[in-house]
């Protein structure tokens, strides 16, 4: 089923820069944020690929640039944003989207894994941000809508083996996105992440750990994942709303992810740690410590009845064939 919602041109007059979109999530979301109407410039390093974009974008009656632009390199970057500036004026829309994912065990020692992800993932992005700032803050200025929305990912906030340290450039990316928001937020820049589960792209074929590449083929595989047409439309639909809307932080998972599902399980946890505090509620049974003692008992007495609850309802839960295909794939996750 086509992902595609919007309809009509509403993106018309904006000018929308996509780093990353040589394949994946950007070229597509580059091809439909020109279908809507905008005036887009791709970023990447394969020039053949992004002359490809520009010539779908053309032969569907859009307008497109292709600049090859290694997004680490800060002057190359900056020499983009002034072509962008002196052929179509400032760009209002950027989608901050280049990224590498490299999967190992952090005892493997693969320092240049981590400083190509390091490098991309975080001064990439940086230099993306430096050089079209100005762009952004001046189109809100004259009354435009102006976005920055940065690709983050779910690992931003899972906790999974292996994935130290592109998790960790993508914690740094959803973190720098609110505090962002802080300072141009008033200024009438919209700035948003999103964190995408698994979508089906070129990702993982740079994955060099042959378990993380099964996991990821058997995930693609298993649970209907992401297509980049979902990100575009959202991608476009941030772009579209009125200008005093910010949607800020966008998850997207796979309906059937079992992480997305672990997470929401994983939840509250059902006693706070340690001794409770005078005067602290407990989560569950609202029992105050105080009042328990005061009755000759200990305010864990009140709360052990639904633990048991709690653990009856997850023993039966176990027992139904698709809650028993998460757990094992939760725990084939937990493993890697
Ligand atoms: N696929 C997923 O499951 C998933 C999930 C969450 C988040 N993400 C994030 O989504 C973003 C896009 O990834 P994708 O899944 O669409 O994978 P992809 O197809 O591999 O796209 C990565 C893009 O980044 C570009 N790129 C790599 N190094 C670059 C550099 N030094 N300078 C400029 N561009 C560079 C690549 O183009 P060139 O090689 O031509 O330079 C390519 O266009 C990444 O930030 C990724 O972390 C992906």
């Amino acid at each position: 089923m086509s992902a595609a919602l919007l309809t009509g041109t509403p993106l018309t007059g904006r000018v929308a820069v996509v780093s990353g979109a040589s394949s994946g999530m950007g070229a597509v979301t580059a091809q439909r944020l020109a279908e809507l109407g905008a005036t887009v410039i791709v970023l990447a390093r394969r020039k053949d690929k992004l002359d490809g974009v520009v010539k779908t974008i053309e032969a569907a009656g859009g307008t497109a640039l292709a600049l090859a632009v290694d997004v680490t390199d800060r002057a190359a970057v900056q020499s983009a944003a002034d072509q962008v500036a002196a052929r179509f004026g400032k760009a209002d829309l950027v989608f901050n989207n280049a990224g590498v994912q490299l999967i190992s065990g952090i005892e493997e020692l693969k320092v240049d894994d981590w400083q190509r992800q390091i490098d991309l993932n975080i001064s990439g992005l940086m230099n993306v941000i430096a050089a079209f700032l100005p762009h952004l803050t001046d189109s809100a200025a004259q009354g435009k809508p102006a976005d920055l929305i940065n690709t983050s990912s779910i690992a931003a906030t899972r906790i999974l083996a292996k994935f130290s340290i592109y998790s960790g450039t993508k914690a740094y990316i959803s973190h720098l996105t609110r505090l962002l928001r802080v300072e141009l937020g008033p200024k009438m820049v919209r700035v948003a992440t999103i964190e995408p589960g698994m979508v089906d792209t070129e990702l993982p074929d740079h994955v060099t750990d042959p378990d993380a590449s099964q996991l990821m083929a058997d995930l693609i595989h298993d649970i209907d994942c992401l297509q980049s047409a979902d990100i575009a439309e959202t991608v476009a639909f941030m772009a579209a709303v009125p200008r005093h809307v910010n949607l800020t932080e966008i998850t997207m998972y796979a309906t059937r992810d079992p992480r997305g599902l672990a997470a929401r399980r994983r939840g509250p946890r059902l006693r706070p740690r340690g001794r409770p505090q005078r005067g602290q509620l407990h989560r569950l049974g609202q029992a105050r410590p105080d009042q328990g003692t005061r009755r000759g008992g200990r305010a864990d007495d009140r709360v052990r009845p639904l633990q048991r609850l709690v653990a009856q309802q997850l023993v039966e839960l176990r027992r139904l064939p698709h809650v028993r295909h998460r757990l094992r794939e939760d725990h084939r996750q937990a493993r890697l």
